[in-house]
């Protein structure tokens, strides 16, 4: 069973004005099958999170540890934790001119895999993983994001997902952007992943409504750079109902 363990983790970014630190004391483990959602007030850090995890070279770990099943994240670049299984969904994707849909996800499978996959075997998994997903199969020849909606972007890296099968799959506002019947397929396609049970998912959301997709175990509340509160399922409707205040005045935040 796959754990992801992170550990008093403090993260800064360099801007203009020096180092600021943005996350201040991250406490979280992630066991594969379970999910967690993440939820917290804009600029409080969560993006930062899920982009630290990455390996995003913009962030610099100040301190503190993160482990998948005992073993140093943050030594690994970014190929060596996608192999290792961590994956992140961005928030933003971005484009990636010159390179197709395919080409981009046989070389990520490759990388992932260890070895090519078999090409006859891959084209049908691509098509049925697309179909599953609603893409129109025309997707697969245009390049990387370019010009692809907002919600064609989302379920682009769901479609990632599915293809990678991550230990940790981590989603940073997947759902934004997306229209009812979008949110539901998005939605589906990660709980085909997740009913492995072979997958540890941390849904970073503002809205509650893609919880009612995708029951999280746990619910956290992130302010200030740090979790201040977790819960079950039952958090999600509180914030939505009264919303951060609570949090960012209790002194979470800077
Ligand atoms: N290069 C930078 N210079 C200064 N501040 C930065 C830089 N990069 C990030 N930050 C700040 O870090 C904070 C955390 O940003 P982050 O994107 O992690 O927030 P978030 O919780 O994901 O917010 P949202 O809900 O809006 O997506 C923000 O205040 C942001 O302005
Ligand atoms: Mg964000």
């Amino acid at each position: 069973m796959a754990t992801l363990e992170i550990r008093d983790l403090h993260v800064s970014v360099d801007a203009e004005t020096g180092p600021r630190e943005i996350l201040k004391g991250v406490d979280l483990t992630v066991k594969q099958g379970e999910t967690h959602a993440i939820m917290g007030p804009n600029g409080s850090g969560k993006s930062t999170l899920a982009y630290s995890l990455a390996g995003h070279p913009k962030y610099t770990v100040t301190s503190g540890s993160v482990l998948l099943d005992g073993e140093n994240v943050l030594e690994m670049s970014v190929d060596e934790r996608a192999k290792a299984g961590v994956f992140l969904a961005m928030q933003y994707p971005v484009e990636v001119p010159g390179v197709s849909v395919s080409n981009f996800l046989r070389t990520a499978a490759t990388a992932v895999r260890g070895e090519a996959p078999k090409l006859r075997l891959w084209v049908k998994e691509v098509k049925e993983a697309m179909a599953a997903l609603q893409m129109d199969p025309a997707f697969a020849e245009r390049n990387v994001n370019e010009g692809f909606s907002g919600g064609e972007k989302k379920r682009h890296e769901i479609l990632q997902l599915e293809l990678l099968k991550p230990k940790i799959a981590i989603l940073d506002e997947t759902d934004s952007g997306l229209d009812v019947d979008a949110l539901r397929i998005v939605s589906e396609g990660i709980n085909r992943v997740r009913s492995t049970g072979e997958v540890g998912t941390l849904l970073v959301t503002h809205y509650t409504r893609i919880l009612r997709y995708i029951k999280p175990d746990y619910v956290h509340v992130f302010a200030g750079g740090r979790i201040v509160e977790s819960g079950g399922a039952e958090l999600a409707d509180k914030l939505e109902n009264e919303g951060y205040e609570a949090y960012v005045k209790g002194g979470a935040s800077e």
